[in-house]
């Protein structure tokens, strides 16, 4: 946790430098026992230090450990934490070095002594099987569990199989959305879990009192454009809700409407979009009392605060619960009255939650995705390879709207 507090810390620091074009370094690949794989040649774009420009090195093959898989990967997706790693040098191990990246998606290669014993459970994975997964480095500091190269271990609980339907590039932007997604609504919310999918069956309500009142309730996915308030928003319908007010792009009001959103406003006028919710949870006759905040903006924390505080205005009994993706900015907006809020750790799906990445990745990801509940994150494929892997992160950098960078391996 300290950590993650300078992580935010240092976020707000600026960058200066320019990334240049990555350059091979060869280097003999490393030989430890079992370790080394005849499949072929690793090939990672390896981050030495904060503003460094990623550097291509040929590293050894890894083998899984008892519960990992090996994969070949065939699709690395981006997210917003790479390049503010490689910008301002967050959670850097102290040797500097790294490999970036926690999304794939390509062929099993080999799985673990465990992984293998489970052949008939939802954790079975065998060598060819298409998955995608949540890959660690950034907490076990181990480069094999990174994404920006050829071969990655993945834990077995952060991993599904991907339908036939599904290419790899469209399933590589599901990793790191529906894990954070899932810890915020699961662990930080509390909602209760959908039931477990079928292929082609939505879930069954729920019907104990608590839940059936939950549902009732209104939830604010303010950023519901971006990859994971898109996430959370398919999770929160597939959890039985159905007030679900977003914030996006007017170009992106139809998509997010299609992903399970009531009611989406514009964001670029604050003042407006938290007028236009209000409204249409009062329309709704709905006590918006759920928020998951996808975007560090200080008018975004203000108006979901508004929105919060006015929409349970005058009632009392149920809490109100902010679950938000940065650290709500205190010093500048003071948080909702009456609220928990609640700082969202997506990487608990490596750590404490472990139960619910299994729940979402072993049990439900793919099944959902096969009948459509779940549909990926628009993909705008980036040329060069791990080569273009840099220009990736630089385009991420300047920002993107409505999809996610996706480089094929
Ligand atoms: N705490 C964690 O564990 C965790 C995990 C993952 C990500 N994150 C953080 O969560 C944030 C979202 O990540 P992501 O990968 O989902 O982002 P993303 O997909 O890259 O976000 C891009 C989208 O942000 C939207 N946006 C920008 N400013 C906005 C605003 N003021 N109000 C509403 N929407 C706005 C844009 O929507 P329009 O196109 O509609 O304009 C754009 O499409 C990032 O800051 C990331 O670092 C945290």
């Amino acid at each position: 946790m300290r950590t993650l507090t300078r992580l935010g810390h240092q976020l707000k620091a600026k960058s200066t430098s320019r990334p240049k074009v990555p350059t091979l370094i060869k280097t003999p690949p490393t030989t430890a026992g079992m370790s080394t794989s005849t499949a072929g040649t690793n090939l990672a774009a390896l981050l030495r230090g904060a503003r460094e420009t990623l550097v291509l090195e040929e590293r050894a093959i890894p083998s899984p450990g008892p519960d990992e898989i090996l994969v070949r990967n065939r699709a690395i997706a981006l997210n917003p934490i790479d390049w503010k790693r490689q910008a301002f040098g967050i959670a850097l191990p102290s040797n500097k070095t790294t490999i970036l990246g926690s999304d794939v998606a390509g062929e099993v290669v080999s799985v673990g002594s465990n992984v293998a014993s489970f052949s008939s459970s939802s954790l079975s994975f065998a060598p060819g099987d298409r998955v995608l997964g949540s890959a660690s480095a950034m907490v076990s500091g181990n480069l094999d569990h990174g994404a920006f190269q050829l071969y990655t271990l993945l834990s077995s609980t952060a991993a599904a199989k991907i339908p036939d339907a599904v290419s790899y590039p469209e399933a590589a932007t599901l990793p790191t959305a529906m894990g954070t997604a899932t810890i915020a609504l699961f662990h930080n919310l509390g909602l209760p879990l959908p039931s477990t999918s079928t292929s082609t069956s939505t879930p069954t309500p729920t019907t104990t009192t608590g839940e059936a009142e939950v549902k009732k309730d209104g939830i604010l996915v303010w950023g519901g454009a971006t990859s994971c308030g898109s996430a959370a928003i398919q999770l929160a319908r597939l959890a039985g809700l159905s007030n679900i007010y977003a914030t996006a792009s007017p170009r992106h009001h139809a998509l997010v409407q299609s992903l399970g959103a009531s009611t989406v406003v514009d964001y670029h006028s604050p003042g407006t979009a938290v007028e236009d919710i209000l409204s249409a949870a009062g329309r709704d006759g709905v006590e918006i009392r759920y928020a998951v905040v996808n975007v560090g903006d200080n008018d975004a924390f203000a108006a979901v605060k508004h929105i919060l505080e006015r929409s349970s205005q005058g009632k009392e009994g149920k809490k109100m619960k902010v679950a938000s993706l940065a650290r709500w900015p205190e010093e500048q907006v003071a948080k909702p009255e009456g609220a928990e809020v609640s700082w969202v750790m997506g990487m608990e799906v490596w750590g404490a939650r472990k139960d619910l990445a299994a729940w979402l990745f072993n049990r439900n990801l793919t099944g959902w995705l096969e009948g459509g509940q779940v549909v990926p994150h628009a993909v705008r494929v980036v040329k060069g390879g791990i080569g273009g892997l840099q220009t990736a992160l630089d385009q991420l950098k300047a920002g993107v709207s409505g999809e996610k960078l996706v480089v094929e391996v």
